[in-house]
């Protein structure tokens, strides 16, 4: 299986005519054999670059993929500004983040909302990207204290879930990370990979594939996508700059 690049825009570009220059200019980038990178704009403008998606030739589309940053626990109903899976998948959308620690922190989001959003994703058969990380004051505690943080996250937000092989990447992001310019140690990086895949497998009996997410960019992407035991990247910043992200896709 390839390696995965994933953009989260976040809240970036300011107008739609950025968004969907930014789209056609790394659609136009050239792509490993096998490697799949999955774009993640602002809600606001995911129909129309899904639409920019459909008109890239075959070709151009193969290995693309456009994603939403979040996805709702509820297909539809009385939920003001949320958007849920069908929604996603009728605009062709087949990724989904969820547990961003951004949302976590300025949303309020909890393991618990996180768990039911994975559920009806799962259950409507997008792919899911589920944001695990944590902090700096608990990562100063040591590297074991982390793992067992980030593996009650995992508990808790994949409670109850029948979950397939090939349905979840699990991004670490350690939050001290995230758009900082500090970046976690590849061989911890290694470290957290194989506790987080080895622990899945043995507890929930399936294969998850694992991302570092964390200020990479393309002086620093290889030494974390080249580890065997990662399978790709989750990029912020970097990923607003075409050129920059044509780099680290092409770092796998
Ligand atoms: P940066 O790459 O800007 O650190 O952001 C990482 C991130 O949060 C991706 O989801």
């Amino acid at each position: 299986m390839g390696k995965l690049i994933a953009a989260n825009w976040k809240e970036h570009p300011k107008t739609e005519a950025e968004a969907l220059a930014l789209f056609k200019a790394v659609a136009k980038k050239e792509r490993p054999d096998g490697a799949e990178v999955v774009i993640c704009p602002p809600f606001i403008y995911l129909e129309e670059i899904a639409r920019e998606f459909k008109r890239l030739t075959p070709d151009r589309r193969k290995g693309l993929a456009v994603g939403g940053q979040d996805v709702f626990w509820e297909e539809q109903g009385a939920y003001t500004s949320e958007v849920g899976p069908a929604m996603l998948r009728s605009l062709g959308v087949k990724y989904a983040i969820v547990g961003h620690s951004e949302r976590r922190r300025f949303e309020k989001e909890t393991d618990g909302t996180i768990n039911k959003k994975i559920a009806l994703a799962a259950r409507d058969g997008l792919k899911i990207i589920l944001c695990v990380g944590e902090s700096l004051s608990v990562r100063e505690k040591g590297a074991a204290v982390a793992k067992k943080f980030v593996g009650q996250q995992l508990l808790k937000d994949l409670k109850n879930i029948p979950l397939k092989t090939g349905q979840l990447f699990v991004a670490y992001e350690p939050i001290w990370a995230i758009g900082t310019g500090k970046n976690d140690r590849p061989e911890d990086t290694r470290d957290m990979a194989v506790f987080i895949k080895s622990s899945l497998k043995k507890t929930r009996r399936i294969s998850v594939r694992f991302l570092y997410g964390g200020s990479v960019n393309s002086k620093n992407a290889a030494d974390y996508v080249q580890l065997k035991e990662v399978d790709g990247a989750l990029v912020g910043g970097a990923s607003l700059k075409a050129e920059e992200f044509g780099k680290i896709i092409n770092s796998v």
